[in-house]
Formats: C-alpha cells, structure tokens, sequence
C-alpha cells in the first residue's frame, strides 16, 4: 500500500486560539478613516449585506461608503455586531461622488461579473486610495456608472449560480486589496 502524502508530513498539533488571546492582538478602538481603502455599496437593498460588509470593513482597515436612504442607518445599527464601528461615508448621489473621489486621486475599480475585467486572484494589493464599487443586488452596476470606473474586478465562479452574494463578493476583494490574502 502507498504511504499517503498526509501521513508523511509532521507539524505541530493545530491549537485555536483563546478569545483573550484573539482580543490581546486586536485594536482596541474602530480604525478611523484612513483614507486608502472604501468599500460603496452605492445601490444597497438588504440591510443584512450592509452589517456584513460593516464588519469586513472593521477586519481590513477600510471604511464603507453608503447612501443616505432613510432604511440605511438603522440597517447599519442593526448590522453592526461588534462593539465599534468602522467610518462610515453618506453619499449623495452616487455618479457625483464618484467623480468626486477621482479628482482626487483615487482609483475607482468597479466589482462586477464583466468582459475583460481582471480577475480576481490577479488583483494586487491596493498602492493607491481605492474605492471598491459593487452593484444592486439583482440589477448589478447601473450602466450610466460604468464610464466612472478605472478598472473592474470579477470573482471567477464555476458553480451553477449566475453571481455571489455581494458582502461575499465586497469581502473578497477588500482582502485582496488590503494585502491580507
Ligand atoms: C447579485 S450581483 C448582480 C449581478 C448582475 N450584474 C446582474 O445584473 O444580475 C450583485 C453585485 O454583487 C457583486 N458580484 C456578485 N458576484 C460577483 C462576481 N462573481 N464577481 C464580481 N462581482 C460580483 C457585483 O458588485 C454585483 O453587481
């Protein structure tokens, strides 16, 4: 019978690590706005990928950007399951804002299942101020914002759903971008 390879490698037992040990090495307060990372969920329909979002956006240093619905803050409460929050940026008209972020300086890279975009295990880890744009929940990145956008980014699927949730899909690349994986 073949050894399997398994057996063959020898590392030290796995050991969770202890809450107390996890809260030692964390921040203590929530980041403030650091002015180089922001995921925009600029057209959110459920509140539940926005806490979502709220909390990778605590784990990887970036800020979330957001319209002012009226539905929107109380989602945010809601959402947040950790003792602080992360910067949280009111927009205004999303087309408005965006331009707003290029004129100074930021790149804008757009997440959306499209041609030619950049995959996702291609994208490196962001060396300038990037904002993160992800689409409606059923109706994705409305076309008139796709001029505004630098670059698009797409998480590559081999499944039989058409997309992913999209705080999946926002989670993903705020890692990528932030350098954590
Ligand atoms: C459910 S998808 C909508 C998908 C599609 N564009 C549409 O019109 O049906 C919602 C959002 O999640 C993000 N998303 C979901 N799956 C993705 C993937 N595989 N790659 C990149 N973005 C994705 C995008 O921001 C997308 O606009």
């Amino acid at each position: 019978m073949r050894e399997s390879p398994h057996e063959a490698v020898s590392r030290p037992p796995v050991r969770v690590r202890k809450p107390a040990e996890l809260r030692a090495v964390r921040r203590r307060r929530a980041h403030r706005c650091w002015g180089h990372l922001t995921v925009a969920p600029l057209w959110p329909q459920h509140g539940a990928n926005l806490g979502t979002l709220l909390r990778t956006c605590d784990a990887t240093g970036a800020c979330l950007a957001v319209p002012r619905h009226p539905w929107v803050p109380e989602a945010l409460e809601r959402g947040n399951t950790l003792p602080v929050r992360s910067c949280v940026h009111w927009v205004h008209g999303p087309e408005t804002w965006l331009e707003r972020r290029r004129a100074t300086g930021w790149r804008v890279l757009g997440v959306e299942l499209a041609e030619g975009a950049t995959r996702l295990a291609d994208l490196p880890m962001a060396r300038v101020p990037t904002v993160a744009v992800l689409g409606h929940e059923r109706t994705g990145i409305p076309p008139e914002t796709l001029d505004l956008l630098d670059e698009v980014v797409e998480i590559p699927m081999i499944g039989s759903g058409a997309s992913l949730n999209v705080a999946v899909a926002g989670s993903l690349v705020l890692y990528r971008l932030a350098g954590l994986m």
